[in-house]
Order: structure tokens, then sequence, then C-alpha cells
């Protein structure tokens, strides 16, 4: 089976409900709070894992309990964490989230012992993905780390997805060159290339999409959240509708649909039926309250494609 690596952070989350986010100098207040293993590279790994992929998790936990969780989370899920570093000066990484009634949320990461998945570690473990078929990473971690695995995957020709959340603001050009995928939500892909545009049309998202793949990248898929998603593809632009369902909390969703994604690409699936598949899990995700809570099990999401 070939293997996925996914590089990224590693979280507890502390989720709270709330009737409506707070907006500068408000006080609100907030239920039902929970405590739950997340951060986007776990989320990303534990997908692929539970919908049966081959994937090793590199990335970095502090020796405390809420470490502990995490990493039994991802074993839980078949996912490899053998290599993760497990770091005595900070402490796990967390992440402060509340979501409203419509299920969308807002986040504050305290990223702890991420900051640990530095560029020495991933030297340290260079094999693990010079040897693997698919790189998945995303952003919270250093972004040394980050370009550091992507070249590494790149010169060993490996297939390269970067999901750049949380938004970071401008790349250096080698980051696009090394990428096979890009995966932006839509707020991420203006602030990919510092073209902000509030209320973006439809043409202005293929714009920017172009001038993604303009610096390089392979090829462009923009999340739309309930409105699907955007492939750009050289000049073509595909636009696949997201299924319709009663969303009550879309924390992870993104992480969702790149964990899928990975994994049909990789059991060899056109990208069109990638998209499709990683779609319907990203779906089901969303109904359900968490982010590696919400993780549907494969059933659910072949059966789900079946009828879509
Ligand atoms: P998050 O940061 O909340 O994890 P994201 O912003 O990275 O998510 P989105 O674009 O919101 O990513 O969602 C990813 C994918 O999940 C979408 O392309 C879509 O397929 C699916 N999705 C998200 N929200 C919904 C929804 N309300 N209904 C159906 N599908 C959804
Ligand atoms: O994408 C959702 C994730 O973002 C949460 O699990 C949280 O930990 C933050 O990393």
């Amino acid at each position: 089976m070939k293997k996925i690596v996914v590089v990224g952070s590693l979280n507890m989350d502390m989720s709270a409900r709330v009737k409506c986010i707070p907006t500068t100098g408000e006080t609100t207040m907030g239920s039902n709070l929970v405590m739950v293993p997340g951060g986007k590279g776990a989320n990303q790994a534990c997908t692929v894992g539970k919908l049966g992929g081959n994937v090793v998790m590199l990335g970095s936990i502090g020796n405390d309990e809420a470490g502990r969780r995490i990493k039994k989370e991802l074993d839980l899920a078949g996912v490899d964490t053998e290599k993760l570093r497990i770091s005595s000066r900070e402490s796990s990484g967390t992440a402060w989230i509340c979501v409203d009634r419509e299920g969308n949320n807002s986040i504050i990461v305290l990223p702890g012992a991420n900051d640990c998945c530095n560029e020495g570690y991933i030297a340290t473990h260079r094999r693990q993905i010079e040897e693997c078929d698919c790189l998945l990473v995303q952003l919270e971690i250093p972004l040394k780390a980050v370009i550091l695995s992507m070249r590494i995957a790149h010169e060993a020709g490996k297939y390269v997805i970067l999901n750049p959340a949380p938004a970071k603001g401008e790349m250096p050009e080698e980051v696009f060159r090394m990428a096979d995928l890009i995966t932006p939500n839509e707020t991420e892909l203006f602030l990919l290339t510092g073209n902000y545009v509030s209320n973006p049309t439809q043409e202005d998202i293929e714009k920017q999409a172009g001038r993604i793949l303009g610096r390089g990248a392979g090829e462009v898929l923009v999340t739309l959240g309930e409105k699907g998603s955007m492939l750009a593809q050289g000049r073509k632009r595909t636009i696949f509708p997201a299924l319709k369902v009663e969303a009550v909390d879309t924390t992870g969703a993104g992480d969702c649909f790149n964990g899928a994604l990975a994994v049909a690409l990789t059991e060899g699936k056109s990208m069109e039926a990638a998209i499709r598949f990683a779609s319907a899990a990203a779906a089901l995700s969303v109904q359900k309250n968490g982010a590696q809570s919400s993780i549907p099990e494969r059933g659910e999401v072949e059966a789900l494609c079946n009828i879509f």
C-alpha cells in the first residue's frame, strides 16, 4: 500500500459553543466545553488512518497528559506515531475554539511543542519522507520545517500536497514550485498571493487560483465551505458542489477533506473522483461535533459517494 507522510501540528482542542462568535471588545457566554485531540496535521493523519491509508505522522507533542491522549487517538486510527517528537521543554499545543449556532468556528492556536517540529527534527527523519509516496503538509508548524519537508519530497520525486492553513501571508517562490497540489480555502487563497479582495466573486477566485498556478504549483484546489470546491488545472476550472447537509460544527472539515483526498489520490483515483470522495468525507464530518471526533468511517464515505 502506498505511504502518506503527514508533517504537521498536533493540538488539544478546547471547544465551546457560543450563540455568536464574539467581535472585538465583546464578552460572550459559552457552553458545552469539550477537550478533544485536534491540530491540522493530526486531524489529516487521523483521517488518512481512519479511511484505511498507510500513514506516518511527523510532528511534536509535549511530555504531558494532553500529548499522550493526542498520540493514543492517532494510534487508534492506525497512524504510525513512532517518530513523533516528545518535547520535555514545551507543553502540547492547544487550540481554543468557539463554534456558533451555524457550525462556524473561530480558533486561537497556542503552538507550544509544535514549534519543536523544526528543521533539525525533519532532517533527522528525512528517510521517512524520501521513502513515502505522498507528503501532506500544512502551515501550523515552523515554516522552515514545512519548506524542508517539501524540498526533501520534491527532490525525491514524491507527490506533494500543501494545505496552506492557517493562512500565513505570502510564501517564498520555492514553496509554489515544489507543490503538486495546493489546497487553500477562500481566505487562504487571497492571503497566499497578497491580493486581498473582500466578498470575492467566482471570477476573482478563478483568477487568483490562476496566479498560484503561474507561480509554479501543479494544480490548485480551492475549498469553498458549503459551496464545495474549485479545481484549477492549466486553463481549466471545474466546480465540485458540496453535498447539501445540515452542518453542526465545521471544525476540521478542511482537514478531513485533505486527508481523504490524499487517500483517494494515492489509491490511484482520478483527481475528479478523489475530490468527490473528499467532499463526501467532509460533508459527513460537518454533521458531527469536533475535529477528529467527526471523521467518518470508510464505509460511510463510500456509501455517500455512491448516491452522489
Ligand atoms: P475548517 O477550517 O473549518 O476546517 P476549511 O476552511 O479549511 O475548514 P472549507 O472550505 O470550509 O475548509 O471546507 C472544506 C470542504 O468541506 C469543502 O470544500 C466542502 O466539500 C466541505 N464542507 C465544508 N462545509 C460544508 C457544509 N456546510 N456542507 C457540506 N460540505 C461542507
Ligand atoms: O482545522 C481545525 C484545527 O485547527 C483544530 O483541530 C485546531 O487544533 C486547529 O489546529
